[in-house]
């Protein structure tokens, strides 16, 4: 079975303080839950917070009731520039350095506020494999995409275009997440059956493009209002390999309960 991912995204929320305790009242809780091998949470929390969350995990690591924890760190973003004068800009190799294994790349909010483009996330992936991250790729239509009926076609672009100049076997280390724009941060959630059909969708271009093998490895999450209610019919489809979790993961009970809903 492919590996099952519940990943946090905070945003711009929490201090560093609140973060450190937020992530450890979620380890507390996810060490009371039966293992599941087939999975892992990732933790996305601000740039400023990954130093002292990665520390942690590590001290954790250490405790023999926390050492069946699959647990790893993600940053939200990285430069599309390796160094030098991009004041305000943090690169992947600082990341990496900072004790994280994955970086989210193309949320829409990026994508809108920041008007980040296929093409400057492309360069933002290359950035993040050349030191050895995990990009965690993300694509999704807007809500007149889908009335417009355009939605397949908007998300393939942003796949095909992201991934452009990466090599089958570079997709293997990636993750996608499908996160329709109309569901992120609303409390209306794509429904299992539309989230399974685009899931099923960009495992055929991903396949189309890298073969048949690699796609049927690749992990692809869903985003976009999954809370604890809904998760379980989500994760159950068979494209859905977990989700990429906003607004419920800041909370340590809700966070929890979906990770407890993922594949086993
Ligand atoms: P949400 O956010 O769960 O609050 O909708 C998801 C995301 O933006 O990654």
């Amino acid at each position: 079975m492919r590996l099952q991912i519940a990943a946090a995204n905070w945003k711009m929320n929490t201090t560093p303080e609140e973060g450190l305790k937020l992530f450890e009242h979620i380890l507390n809780l996810l060490s009371t839950i039966p293992e599941n091998r087939n999975s892992r949470v990732i933790i996305a929390p601000p740039f400023t917070h990954l130093h002292i969350i990665s520390e942690s995990i590590h001290a954790h690591s250490k405790n023999p009731r926390f050492s069946n924890l699959d647990i790893s760190l993600a940053a939200q973003n990285c430069s599309s520039e390796t160094k030098g004068a991009y004041t305000g800009e943090v690169s992947s190799e600082m990341i990496k350095n900072a004790g994280t294994r994955y970086v989210i790349i193309g949320h829409s909010e990026r994508r809108s506020y920041f008007r980040e483009d296929n093409n400057c996330l492309a360069r933002k992936i290359d950035r993040a494999l050349e030191n050895n991250l995990i990009p965690i790729y993300c694509c999704g239509e807007t809500r007149q995409e889908r009335s417009e009926k355009i939605h397949f076609e908007t998300v393939k672009n942003q796949v095909e275009e992201g991934l452009k100049h990466i090599s089958g076997e570079q997709v293997k280390n990636m993750v996608i997440a499908y996160e329709p724009v109309w569901a992120i941060g609303t409390g209306v959630n794509a429904t299992a059956q539309e989230a399974q059909e685009m899931h099923a969708f960009i495992r055929k271009v991903i396949a189309e493009r890298c073969g048949k093998e690699i796609a049927a490895g690749l992990s692809i999450l869903y985003g976009g209002s999954c809370n604890p209610k809904n998760a379980k019919e989500l994760f159950e489809c068979p494209d859905i390999d977990g989700g990429l979790v906003g607004g419920a993961s800041l909370n340590a009970n809700d966070f929890v309960e979906i990770v407890k809903q993922l594949k086993r």
